[in-house]
């Protein structure tokens, strides 16, 4: 198999990532800029801010990660880039650089899925720990600020395939996660804040009941619309996660938290970039225990559903990945249940769950060895769907 150092780019959302990695197995820089504190004040991404603070970072960011991988721009054997889904205006920021620097370098250019980067974030890892448990199929979970996706995965000759058997139908698990932070003035973003003040509350103290959806999505069955992911035979494992944060919502009318939470917010916004701690010193019991519980829900739901799909198409071996992937409970519960089940279950390390171009870089390489390169005309599609 050839070498190839591959320099991957990376602007699907609020990250500007560039990497190098070589023959999809050794990375030799990953380095990532977030705009977490430009979106912060608004609890959530600005579209148009990502696409101007992308501008800004993008040729940083890319010569840091050749200076530390000790490449230049001429000894990169291809350039590769995230082509969708995401944000339009934030991908093209990403696309229009590489098709400069493949056109001015005459080096080919990769365009990569950002679900299948994901994916291979576990792999690249996997690779690298030269473990022997990796047997296909693989049922790969997706889950992240803006997905939350079941994928069969198989590879032949180097070509990947994957098949969509579950998705959510309205919020993502990351999405969920960060409106009920926003909802309970604890800050953005809202994953790892719920994930560091969870473990202080009580997870049973609030039941709620998540969506089972049995009815197949009627989005699939309409002639002739753009939709994502077209029906497949096959039973299906969707979710559905807006229902949790209006029940949290009702939660705080209900209880009277309001004026609790706006003393937080402000509180909040006085402090330099919170830490945990201080955020949880702002929290009565009674916070944290709703919080707690509504981990609890979205971790066993993830779980379950993730888990029931991997018994009905008899995979394998189990992937978790993308943004949510982070999240301590959620690993710990996939771990003891795929365990009592007899399942492999693997995740990126947490740096590498979040986006990051190494993932970019890695899913390019096997397309690479299959000479799969883009024309200088290929475009973003912010609704790209993995197949
Ligand atoms: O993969 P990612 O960086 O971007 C997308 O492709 O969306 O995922 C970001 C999402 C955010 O919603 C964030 O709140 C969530 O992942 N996240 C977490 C944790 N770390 C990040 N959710 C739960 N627990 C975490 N530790
Ligand atoms: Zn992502």
């Amino acid at each position: 198999m050839p070498d190839a150092h591959i320099l991957g780019i990376e602007t699907s959302c609020d990250e500007t990532g560039a990497a190098v990695v070589r023959s999809g197995q050794e990375i030799l820089s990953n380095v990532v800029a977030s705009q977490i504190a430009t979106h912060q004040p608004y609890g959530g991404v600005v579209p148009e801010l990502a696409s101007r603070e992308h501008l800004r970072a993008i040729v940083p960011v890319v010569r840091q990660a050749l200076a530390e991988a000790g490449q230049t721009y001429a000894s990169v054997d291809a350039i590769a880039v995230t082509q969708g889904p995401g944000l339009a205006g934030a991908l093209l920021v990403g696309i229009s650089f590489a098709k400069a620097l493949a056109f001015a370098l005459e080096k080919p250019l990769v365009a990569v899925n950002h679900l299948e980067g994901h994916i291979h974030a576990v792999l690249l890892e996997q690779r690298l720990g030269e473990n022997a448990d990796l047997h296909f199929p693989v049922l790969a979970l997706v889950v992240s600020g803006g997905h939350t996706h079941l994928y069969l995965a198989q590879v032949h000759e180097n070509l990947w395939t994957y098949r969509n058997i579950g998705h959510t139908r309205d919020d993502a698990a990351g999405e969920a996660f960060d409106k009920v932070a926003k909802l309970l003035g604890l800050g953005y973003p809202g994953g790892p804040i719920i994930d560091g003040l969870a473990p202080h509350g009580d997870p049973h103290a609030v039941k709620f009941q998540i969506s089972q959806i049995k009815h197949p999505d009627r989005r699939d069955q309409k002639q002739g619309d753009h939709r994502q992911f077209p029906a497949e035979d096959g039973p299906h494992f969707d979710f559905s996660y807006s229902g949790i944060k209006t029940a949290v919502l009702r939660y705080v009318e209900t209880r009277n938290l309001k004026p609790a939470i706006e003393a937080r917010h402000r509180a909040l916004a006085g402090i330099d970039k919170p830490a945990v701690e201080d955020i949880r010193g702002l929290c009565d019991r009674q916070t944290l225990n709703l919080v707690a519980s509504f981990q609890r829900s979205m971790v066993n739901d993830l779980v379950m559903k993730t888990l029931a799909a991997a018994r009905e198409y008899d995979v394998r071996t189990l992937f978790v990945s993308g943004g949510v992937a982070a999240n301590r409970e959620l690993r710990a519960t996939f771990e003891r249940e795929a365990g009592m089940q007899g399942l492999p279950v693997f995740f990126p390390s947490r740096a590498l769950s979040t986006d990051n171009a190494a993932m970019i870089a890695a899913a390019a390489f096997p397309k690479f060895l299959r000479g799969e390169f883009v024309a200088m005309d290929f475009c973003a599609e912010a609704g790209m769907a993995l197949r």
